[in-house]
């Protein structure tokens, strides 16, 4: 894989200066914006709900990477996708009926991926990785920007792209938590396609600098 995308974390942009945030993304040379629905029950914290995204949605010139951490994210889908999501990502351990979900966030003509939990193997997507468009590893315990990478996830994408492989699969594999120069770059050698920086990107002196140097890791 030699075009890794990037998709900067706007949890760790400042939601006083969000529309200088988005444009400077925007002219970056980022590829999607990674927006992260936390609802205070699956993950301990609350991030930002539907008019935040709606305000976010009016600027980027970009697609945005939905990332709910939601209970029964099924309930919402639909309204995500009305508010410019164009991939949904939901968690397998806050889905009891993946397969259905997944079809509802294809059917809405959305991208459809699953994100597993540091703590959860990637054998659990054994049967559902055919219906799976990407899978996101976390590489942090999800509910928190900046965070210390969990050095077994190395391991994890290793695996999972094995797995990918075996089944003929072209299935994308982004990377979220602890993402910097250093472990995006054993991200990408171990099979990454797309890594997700929040507080490396936007605590950055010179951001769009961050993320072009991001983006030339091959
Ligand atoms: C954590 C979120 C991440 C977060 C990553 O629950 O899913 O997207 O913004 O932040 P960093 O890159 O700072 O670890
Ligand atoms: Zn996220």
């Amino acid at each position: 894989m030699n075009n890794i995308l990037i998709a900067p974390s706007l949890l760790a942009a400042d939601f006083a200066n969000l529309q200088r945030d988005i444009e400077m993304v925007n002219a970056s040379d980022a590829d999607w914006f990674h927006i992260d629905v936390m609802d205070g029950h699956f993950v301990p914290n609350i991030s930002f709900g539907m008019p935040v995204i709606e305000a976010i949605n009016r600027h980027a010139k970009k697609p945005l990477d939905v990332h709910l951490m939601i209970e029964k994210p099924e309930r919402y889908l639909a309204e995500f996708k009305k508010l410019g999501a164009a991939n949904i990502t939901v968690h397998y351990e806050a889905c009891t009926h993946l397969h259905r979900t997944l079809q509802q966030i294809k059917d809405l003509g959305c991208l459809a991926g699953v994100v597993l939990n540091p703590a959860t193997p990637v054998s659990v997507l054994e049967e559902i990785l055919p219906d799976c468009e990407m899978v996101l590893l976390m590489s942090v315990n999800p509910g928190y920007g900046g965070q210390k990478f969990i050095e077994s996830t190395y391991d994890k994408v290793r695996k999972l792209r094995t797995m990918i492989q075996e089944k003929g699969l072209n299935t994308l594999i982004e990377i979220d938590g602890g993402v910097n120069q250093e472990t995006g770059q054993k991200l990408v050698d171990a099979g990454a396609d797309i890594l997700i920086a929040g507080s490396y990107v936007f605590g950055a002196k010179d951001p769009i600098e961050t993320i072009a140097n991001l983006k030339k890791i091959k």
